[in-house]
Formats: structure tokens, C-alpha cells, sequence
């Protein structure tokens, strides 16, 4: 069952009917201030940071679903009774006709009907602002004119949406407006030590305002009915403290087949801490550098030219990379919808969706370093200062905050470090970023330690402690010691934590010098063999060396103790006991070091490789696909921590988790599997399960973190939607190992491995400033194998495309056989 349809060529998805099994989500913003809308017009918006500056309030967890929004209601004023409807369906959720919403690239539209009267609202925040457009346009279709009201509303959040959550006993005295010609400014504390506000307005003249919001909705009212829409008229109420709003009113007379425009305003401004008043010394918020920017975005030629201009900045990112396959899935999310995810994954990490509260996690170390792998030819110069940004949270033992809150860039205490495999996600990235732009120039950027002046070092020597940071802590089996975890958070063999409510990830309780992961020396191989190459690349032989022999005595580690037979383990845990093991009576067998060591070449000489992928195959593949482990745990497990705290099937206890399964897809394409590659692929392709939507539950146009495995009861259902790696890895594992086109350090490589009746496929892919016209032909129907590369019809050898020839545009034909 679908709830919508995409649009392909308006790179839109258009949700048919409001009631969503969940909301279903878009991202508006691309630089500063940004906000998340549903499909009903609920959601929230911020600048920067979503727990420190968050404009707007939202209810998560609340009952109706998704309450808080950018709510606009239409009264009919010649209806004897009141009669007013919300024409983005939420809050009052009056029946509809022609409901409508197209979340589209950085914009959302959401467009109805009821009794006559068309609404099309569109969303967007234009690029170089900070502020949101929302542009209603109505058209009355009846045959005779209509007086019509118009109420637009926000409920201003105290800024810190921690506090704000939570500290009710000042807020409910702290909150304070300014309300001066027909704008709404929310100036709570910009009286002590805020420097900004923010300010909601509109282009018509208002018939009345609130931003008290009880004189709004009335005593005990919800915002499915507030009682001055009811009334038709607002009282003009200034807050004091309690709950500022902002709540419009412009009234309309539409005759017959008449259509009008009209823009609000939502926006975030600083003034600087010595001009914040005017005149100095009143409590009277100077205006005079905001006042243009609202007259500017008012004018409807400059929302015109901002729209096309935001339009314009996403097809030129998605130009850099468009595929044409026989599979309409595959070029739907490589085209679009997966860069969508990577650009909102990039942008946020983990920290704001409908899933993560924006509270509680900032960026992760781990995850921005691997969000970077998939985004980092999108925007080459952002993802550079990223890198810049993280490796300034790394601390002098090479180990690395777990996460950094992104206003202050500094890493966060709370959480801390520990986590040992974060550090080597660095190199990961770092490697990637060279690979797309060549630019060698970063490894010598000077970059701080923890954010301390003064202990500056190259970015190389970063990467250098990184690897160092593994060596410095190997285990009774010379593998690596876990820590508080590794990838898989919820793996936590040092907490044997026994009190309800503590932290799995920042409570340690054993001081971990047995636990290992078989994971991290899966991963400090991969990463050991990019060192390689950097290192032999600017002279650092000694080190190419070294990373050599470390490689050699890791891999022997793990064929002494992390292979189990028919599959690599997992860990051992505290007591020197396997994890991922035959032998274990639950939990036998993970997807995590099947993946990890297959992608770092292990097992790939002696055919261990195959038969681990086989046992994949066999023990955590489903139609959902591929499972976390299996079985599931049934119970408590003190020495594994949160990972059995899941009821089986769910999260990290067993669940199809979808950043995991194109580890799979990866290293089924290296042994020259295309068909199981990219079946793997289609089974958690969001386009792919649109057509389970009752099922899925989430939004059918991105990845969800996750989809309860087979010892679920609610098997198939997706949850966490967006804020995930699997935006990346997904990426990667289709873009290039699948279709095969790879940015190495000297070159892009072209070696497909696809499914072997595709008749081949063609790529436009802007590498290192070049546009190439690549054109895949299988005449043979193979999956793996290039037999002959021709650059602009000249033959070359082997199939790595070095960029050198003069020219911004090549055409190169790629042929496939045996
Ligand atoms: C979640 C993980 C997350 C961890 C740390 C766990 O409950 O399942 O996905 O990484 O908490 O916040
Ligand atoms: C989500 C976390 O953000 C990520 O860092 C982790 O690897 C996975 N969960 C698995 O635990």
C-alpha cells in the first residue's frame, strides 16, 4: 500500500493523503538556520544548533502525533457558523480535498481545497538567510466572492529546548515580545546576555496579533480549535513570561476565480553586543540592520528569485553524480533521494529529525566521519573544514570525543571518549576526501588537540595517532580492546551495569583491558591500507612500513582468534569469552566483522571470505534485509550491555540495521557478486519498499536506521528515519562498488559489478572539475570485468581514468566481459 508516488522529474515525493502512517519528513535549510517540516506543516526550526538555538516549539512523543508546527488556518467569514479549517490538514484535521504535499530538494509544498477555497502553501528558507518563506497562495473557486481569514502561527521556543523542556519554574517568567509595525519579535533574555532574537511577519496589513498564547487558543483549548479563530479576530496581547507565540491575522476578500499571494516571515537575527538597543540604554531591540532583510524577502520577485535560486544550488549538486540503469529504484535514490539524506546527514549528524530530539546527541565523531564518505564529492570545500572540525576534537592520545556539540564545536564531556574504534573513522574519511579531490594540501593543515590552542599539529600526524591509539590498546588476543564500544554502540562488554536508567555508553565499570573487538581490527586494516598509500605518497616510507607489519600481525590475529569456522566473530568480552560464536547459545553470528574484514581484504586469498558472506547468506539474510545477528537476545546479558536490552528483533538487538547491510553489498561486489550485491541493495531501498508503506511505516524517500528484524512481532516496520549512516554507506555501496565508479588517490576507477542482465548503464560524474560521460556496455551479460576503456574513443590501459588530459568533458565507454 503507498500513501503517495515520486514525482521523478520534479525530484519530488508527493504524499496523496495526510494521515501517514508517521509523519513523513522534509529538511528545509542548507547553511545556518534550518527546519524540519512534515507533511502535515508540523515540526520546528533553528539556527544552528536544534538544542541551542531551536525557534520554534515541538512535542515530541505527544498525542495527536506531531504537535508543533507552521500552523495556517482559513476561517470562512460569511459562514453563519464558525467555520474554519487547517489547509495543511494538522491541527484541525478537517477532511480535505486535493491534499497534496511535494517534499521536494531544500522546499516543501502542501496544497488542498475545502468547500471552494484553494490553499497551496510552500516552504523554503532561501540560500544566504536566516529566515523561513512561507508562501500561501489561495484561489477562490466558488462562483461568488468570499471574505476570508487568515491566521498563521508559531509557538516561539525559550532557545535552549533543553531547558526549555524542562525548567518551567524561570521560563514561565522569562518570555518577552516586541510587537512593532505588523512584525512579531520573541526577545525572551535578549535583555541579559542573548545577542538574537527572532521575529515572525507577513506582507499583508494584520488585522489583529497575539503572542500570549492562552489569549489565543483559550483556557484549556488545543490548537485543533483556538478560540479567536473560532471568534475570527485576535486580541492583540502582548506575552509576559508563559508562552510567548506568534499568531497573525489578515483578513481577504477573494471575488470569484480570484487568486492571491501572500509571504510570512520566520526568521532568526543578531545585533551586535553593543548595539543591541535603539536608542542605547532603552529595552527596545535595534532594528535598523534587520528591517531591509524582512522588506527584501517580503517583495514577491525576491521570493520568486530565491526559490530558483535554491532550485538551481540543488540540480547543480545532483549534477555531480546521475546514473540512467535499467532500475528505476536505483536511479531514483542515487539521483536524488540519497543525496537529499547525505546533505541532511551532514548537516545534522544525529542530532535533529523526528527520531532524534535534537537534545540530546550533537555530531558524532564517528558518524560525521562516515556521513563524509558519501557526501564529500557533493560539496568538497565543506566536507574539508568538517574533517578541519573533528580532528580539533581529538584528543592528544589519538582517541576522540564521541560527539561535539556544533555551535561551540567542542567536544562533549558528557559522553566523553572511549569508544575505540572512532578515532579510526578519521582516516576513512580523510582517505575519501583526497580520493575525490586530490587535494593533499589538507594533510598539512595545522589542527588542534581538543580544541587547545597551542597544540597544533598536521592533519597527517592526527591520523598518525588515530592508527596509534588501536596499537596502544590490543588485548589478550592481540586484537583490539572495545572500550565503552565500537561501531555497535549497544556493545558495551566493560558496563555490567545494574541500576535502571544508567548510561550503557558512559557508565564503565570494568576497566577493559580483555574485552577485543574483532570489528576495530577489521577496520584498523582498511584503514591501515589507505596509511599506505598516504604515507609512501608524501615520502613517509618509514611509516608505509610500519603500517605494513601492523597490518600482517592483525590479520593473524584475527585468523587466530577471530575466525570461528564458517564466519568471523564478533568480540570477546570480559571474561576472554567469544562473542559471535557457534558456541554462544545466542548471538552466533554478526554482520559487523563479515563486513569489516571482507572490505579489508581478509579471507579473500582463502576463500574464508565466500564462506563468511555464505553464512550471511544463509543466517541474517531476510526479505527485509540483512539482520544485525542472529539469534537474537532473549534475555539481560550483564556482560554485553545495552545490545540485549532491545526486545530481539529491534535496534541493535537483531535488527535489519541499514547502515550495516551495504558492508555486505560491498563485499559481495569485491568478490564479484553483482546480482546478490545489488539485491541486497533493492531490499532496503526506500523507493523499493514504497510499495509496503503499511508495513514500513516511514518515509518510503530515505533510509530509516533501521527495520525490525525477523524475531520482531512488528517485523518489516522501519524506525529512525534519516539521521543515519545508512545515508552514506548506501551510497557508497551502490555508487561504487556497484556501479563501480571509484575515486582512488591517482585516478577514477571504473570497474562495475552489477547484476549481469542489465545491458549496462550510463553515469554523468563531475570528477576533480571534469564532467564525464560514462557509458557501461555488457554485451556479454558478466557482472564483473572490464575488458577495454576508451577515453573520448581512444583506447586506455586498465580501467583507471586519470584526469589529465586537457578538456572539461570526456566521454569514456566502458565495456564488461569475459
Ligand atoms: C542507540 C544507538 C546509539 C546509542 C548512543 C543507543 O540506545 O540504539 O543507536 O548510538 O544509544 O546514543
Ligand atoms: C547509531 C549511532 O549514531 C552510530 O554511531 C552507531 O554506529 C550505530 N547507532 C550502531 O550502534
Amino acid at each position: 500500500m503507498q500513501f503517495g508516488y515520486f514525482d521523478d522529474e520534479q525530484r519530488e515525493y508527493v504524499i496523496t493523503r495526510p494521515d501517514t502512517p508517521l509523519p513523513w519528513i522534509n529538511y528545509l535549510g542548507c547553511e545556518g538556520f534550518f527546519g524540519i517540516i512534515s507533511n502535515t506543516a508540523g515540526g520546528y526550526s533553528f539556527y544552528k544548533d536544534a538544542r541551542l538555538r531551536r525557534l520554534t516549539r515541538y512535542r515530541y512523543n505527544n498525542a495527536p502525533l506531531d504537535t508543533g508546527g507552521r500552523y495556517i488556518y482559513l476561517r470562512d467569514d460569511d459562514a453563519g457558523s464558525p467555520n474554519f479549517w487547517s489547509p495543511t490538514w494538522q491541527p484541525t484535521r478537517t477532511p480535505l480535498q486535493g491534499y497534496q504535499c511535494r517534499h521536494g530538494m531544500g522546499y516543501t509544498t502542501i496544497q488542498s481545497t475545502f468547500s471552494g477555497i484553494k490553499a497551496e502553501t510552500r516552504y523554503f528558507i532561501p540560500l544566504g538567510a536566516n529566515l523561513e518563506i512561507w508562501q500561501l497562495t489561495l484561489a477562490n473557486q466558488r462562483p461568488e466572492a468570499v471574505n476570508l481569514s487568515v491566521f498563521a502561527t508559531v509557538e516561539f521556543c525559550l532557545w535552549d529546548a533543553m531547558d526549555d523542556a524542562t525548567n518551567f519554574q524561570r521560563n514561565y517568567s522569562v518570555g518577552e515580545v516586541e510587537v512593532v509595525d505588523g512584525v512579531i519579535y520573541h526577545k525572551t533574555e535578549y535583555r541579559e546576555r542573548r545577542d538574537h532574537f527572532s521575529f515572525f511577519t507577513c506582507s499583508e496589513r494584520l488585522a489583529g496579533f497575539d503572542t500570549d498564547r492562552e489569549a489565543f487558543l483559550g483556557a484549556y483549548r488545543g490548537w485543533d480549535s483556538p478560540a479567536a479563530v473560532e471568534r475570527g479576530a485576535l486580541s492583540n496581547s502582548i506575552a509576559h513570561g508563559w508562552q510567548p507565540i506568534g499568531a497573525q491575522h489578515v483578513r481577504l476578500h477573494l471575488e470569484a476565480g480570484e487568486q492571491r499571494s501572500m509571504v510570512f516571515l520566520l526568521g532568526y537575527h543578531e545585533n551586535p553586543l553593543d548595539s543591541k538597543f535603539d536608542p542605547p540604554g532603552s529595552q527596545t531591540i535595534n532594528k535598523r540592520s534587520l528591517t531591509p532583510i524582512i522588506q527584501r524577502y517580503l517583495q514577491p520577485t525576491e521570493v520568486k528569485s530565491s526559490f530558483d535560486q535554491l532550485h538551481g544550488y540543488w540540480l547543480e549538486l545532483l549534477e555531480k553524480f546521475q546514473v540512467h540503469t535499467p532500475d528505476v529504484h536505483t536511479d531514483r535514490m542515487v539521483n536524488t533521494w540519497n543525496v537529499c539524506q547525505l546533505m541532511a546527514a551532514f548537516n545534522f549528524s544525529r542530532s535533529a529529525s523526528y527520531f532524534e530530539s535534537g537534545i540530546g546527541r550533537g555530531m558524532g565523531f564517528r558518524d560525521s566521519n562516515q556521513d563524509l564518505l558519501g557526501f564529500v564529492h557533493l560539496l568538497p570545500a565543506q566536507a574539508r573544514s568538517r574533517i578541519l572540525d573533528l580532528a580539533a576534537t581529538q584528543l592528544p592520545t589519538g582517541g576522540a570525543y564521541h560527539q561535539y556539540q556544533p555551535l561551540t564545536r567542542r567536544g562533549n564531556n558528557e559522553v566523553g571518549s572511549g569508544f575505540n574504534d572512532d578515532p579510526l573513522w578519521l582516516v576513512l574519511s580523510v582517505a575519501a576526501y583526497i580520493k575525490e579531490t586530490g587535494d593533499w594540501g589538507i594533510l598539512d593543515e595545522p589542527v588542534v588537540y581538543d580544541n587547545t590552542p597551542g597544540t597544533e599539529e598536521i592533519l597527517y600526524e592526527h591520523l598518525e595517532r588515530s592508527m596509534q591509539y588501536t596499537l596502544d590498546r590490543l588485548g589478550p588476543h592481540g586484537l583490539p580492546l572495545i572500550g565503552r564500544a565500537d561501531w555497535n554502540d549497544c556493545l558495551n562488554l566493560n558496563c555490567f551495569s545494574t541500576s535502571p536508567g544508567q548510561s550503557f555508553q558512559t557508565t564503565t565499570n570494568k576497566d577493559g583491558k580483555v574485552a577485543e573487538s574483532v570489528f576495530i581490527a577489521g577496520l584498523y586494516i582498511l584503514a591501515a591500507r589507505s596509511m599506505i598509500q598516504i604515507a609512501s605518497m608524501i615520502a613517509r616510507e618509514k611509516s608505509a612500513r610500519v603500517y605494513s607489519q601492523a597490518i600482517d600481525q592483525m590479520e593473524q590475529a584475527v585468523g587466530e582468534a577471530g575466525w570461528d569456522g564458517a564466519w568471523f566473530r564478533r568480540a570477546y568480552d570480559d571474561f576472554g569469552e567469544p562473542v559471535g560464536s557457534i558456541t554462544c547459545s545466542e548471538g552466533q553470528i554478526f554482520i559487523e566483522p563479515q563486513g569489516i574484514c571482507v572490505m579489508a581484504g581478509l579471507g579473500l586469498a582463502d576463500g574464508k571470505a565466500r564462506q563468511a558472506l555464505d553464512s550471511v547468506a544463509e543466517r541474517l539474510a531476510t526479505p527485509h534485509g540483512i539482520q544485525l545477528h542472529q539469534p537474537g537476545y532473549s534475555h539481560y546479558y550483564l556482560n554485553l550491555g545495552e545490545i540485549s536490552s532491545y526486545p530481539p528483533g529491534y535496534k541493535e538487538n537483531g535488527s535489519v540495521f541499514c547502515h550495516t547491510n551495504p558492508w555486505i553489498m560491498i563485499a559481495e561486489a569485491m568478490l564479484g557478486n553483482g546480482a546478490m550485491a545489488h539485491d541486497y541493495y533493492l531490499n532496503i531501498n526506500p523507493s523499493m519498499r514504497e510499495q509496503i508503506s503499511e508495513v514500513h511505516r516511514c518515509e518510503p524517500y530515505v533510509y530509516a536506521q533501521m527495520i525490525a528484524g525477523r524475531e520482531a512481532p512488528t517485523y518489516g516496520e522501519a524506525k529512525n528515519s534519516w539521521l543515519t549512516g545508512a545515508a552514506a554507506w548506501n551510497y557508497v555501496a551502490i555508487t561504487q562498488w556497484i556501479l563501480g565508479i571509484r575515486p582512488e588517490f591517482d585516478g577514477l576507477l571504473l570497474d562495475p559489478c552489477i547484476p549481469p542482465e542489465w545491458d549496462g548503464f550510463s553515469v554523468e560524474r563531475i570528477f576533480r572539475g571534469k564532467l564525464l560521460h560514462i557509458c557501461v556496455h555488457n554485451p556479454q551479460h558478466v557482472s564483473r570485468g572490464v575488458t577495454a576503456v576508451e577515453v573520448d574513443g581512444l583506447k586506455i590501459e586498465g580501467n583507471l581514468v586519470i584526469c589529465e588530459p586537457a578538456g572539461d568533458e570526456h566521454q569514456v565507454d566502458v565495456w564488461l566481459g569475459k
